[in-house]
């Protein structure tokens, strides 16, 4: 039996059968059935190629494979077959999350192999990590002598079985492998391996350490370098709460400090939120061709109710816009990538209007960008309705006295409800933000990326209406929707 071709034959069979109602317009997401994690990000030759955690036989999670899309710009994606499934005995329950390297030419994939050791695979499972390589970057050969790291090789100080998620770059002729681990004693790591050929890997050291505030474990690590400073991302799981923050169960966050990576260590000093909303887990970045730094996250959350498939819709999961990671200063912005402007369609602009109170726009939608500039006069909140129907709206407001800006979507339609907050400073007395909605989501960029909220919803088909608010005087400077479409 080969694996590869069973999943390609069955999502080939039941695609048909999708329901359409919350598919999302102008982001990835699976063929059929179920995907978490981006994986394998990478620029290779003349496509990014964006590779996903996938079950493809059922919208909810199980042993998982990866599927492959391709694109040239970052938001028409094209399905390629699934690159990997698990079919060997070193992966048997599942082709975990990892990442892409090109090397001469060719595309290597590194991806944990997970492996229950008893029934309850709750708590008997080991985790080892593997490579695959490909020519052509659509059929993947797994190397011939997998594991590649093999759990004799995890320090004595981690974990045995949470191993996971290899992510692989290059610095100076070497290459560097750093992994999801946690020091079983409730606090997230990350441990860091060499390698000068990409087979043979050596142990190099544990590379951060985690609190007792940032999580009992760490997954998807990840690392960005710029000119003076590096930033380390991970997911992290079961976060502690803290005020308005960290409300998810589980969190991305990043650190910045500096890598040393002959002795490997990082060292930091602080620690953010990647996203301050619902569904944005296990990011993903790669450095392309114009030294953009690009990352992309599963938008959904684990331990949430996955509304498509409560609904029997035969999917779930999709991947977020991707965004550029910038450093300004000394602070991180994430923007969303330029490519989407050319999809832009119908403009809709307002300028110079005095809000008081509610007002309907005279345009709607469900696929859309919004770029909005506020000046609040004595307004104490105002901000954006959208997804708006006859008892529904999903309400993005900021809250001058508070100066925290929320994405509230306790009436956004069915699925999870809540409210999320990320304090936030008007900027020469205005905010600015960028809101894209589609379909089933809604991602909203603050004061140029400073801050980003992403959050799904799930909306009454009636619910399309937009409307601009305001409690107390407030300045609209300048308002522009477009139709976002990729047809
Ligand atoms: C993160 C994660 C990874 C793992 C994958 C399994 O969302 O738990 O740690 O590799 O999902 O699908």
């Amino acid at each position: 039996m080969n694996k590869i071709i069973d999943a390609n034959e069955f999502i080939r069979r039941n695609k048909e059968k999708l329901n359409q109602r919350y598919r999302l317009k102008y982001h990835l997401m699976g063929e059929y059935g179920w995907i978490n994690d981006p994986n394998g990000f990478i620029q290779f030759k003349d496509n990014y190629h964006l590779f996903y955690q996938h079950y493809p036989y059922d919208a909810v999670w199980g042993p998982v494979h990866w599927g492959h899309a391709v694109s040239k710009d970052l938001v028409k994606w094209t399905y390629l077959p699934v690159a990997l499934a698990p079919d060997r005995d070193y992966d048997r329950d599942g082709c975990f999350s990892g990442s892409a390297i090109e090397k001469d030419g060719k595309l290597y994939l590194f991806y944990t192999g997970n492996i229950y050791t008893e029934k309850d695979k709750n708590n008997n499972y080991k985790q080892v990590q593997n490579m695959a390589i490909s020519e052509d970057g659509v059929v993947f050969e797994k190397y011939g002598k997998n594991p590649i790291i093999d759990v004799a090789q995890i320090p004595d100080d981690a974990s045995k079985k949470d191993f996971r998620d290899p992510k692989v770059f290059f610095i100076d002729d070497i290459y560097y492998l750093i992994i999801g681990s946690n020091d079983t004693n409730g606090h997230g790591q990350v441990l860091m391996y060499k390698s000068h050929d990409l087979e043979k890997w050596e142990f190099v050291n544990t590379l951060i350490k985690g609190t007792e505030e940032t999580g009992t474990g760490w997954e998807c690590p990840d690392i960005v370098r710029f000119d003076d400073k590096d930033i380390l991302f991970v997911s992290a799981q079961h976060m502690r709460h803290n005020g308005s923050y960290f409300k998810n169960i589980h969190a991305s966050i990043y650190f910045i400090g500096e890598l040393n990576a002959d002795e490997g260590k990082f060292a930091y000093t602080d620690y953010y939120l990647v996203d301050y909303g619902f569904d944005f887990y296990a990011p993903q970045t790669t450095v392309d061709k114009h030294g953009r730094v690009i990352m992309v996250a599963w938008m959904n959350m684990w331990d949430t109710d996955m509304v498509t498939n409560s609904l029997g819709h035969n999917w779930a999961g999709a991947m977020s816009l991707p965004r550029e990671v910038v450093k300004i200063g000394e602070k991180i912005y994430f923007k969303p990538i330029s490519e989407i402007a050319k999809y832009r369609k119908n403009e809709y602009s307002l300028q110079g209007i005095e809000l008081n109170g509610e007002v309907n726009l005279e345009t709607n939608g469900i696929c859309y960008e919004i770029d909005v500039e506020f000046e609040p006069q004595n307004a104490y909140e105002f901000g954006v309705k959208v997804f708006k129907g006859k008892s529904e709206e999903t309400v993005l407001s900021y809250n001058c006295r508070e100066r925290l800006f929320s994405f509230n979507r306790d009436r956004s339609g069915i699925g999870p409800k809540g409210e999320r907050r990320a304090e936030v400073e008007l900027i020469d007395g205005r905010l600015r933000l960028n809101i894209f909605v589609d379909v089933s989501s809604v991602e909203v960029f603050i004061n140029g990326g400073e801050k980003v909220m992403t959050g799904r919803v799930y909306p009454d088909s009636q619910s399309v209406n937009i409307s601009l608010f305001s409690n107390g005087l407030c300045k609209v400077v300048n308002f522009k929707k477009w139709d976002i479409g990729l047809e």
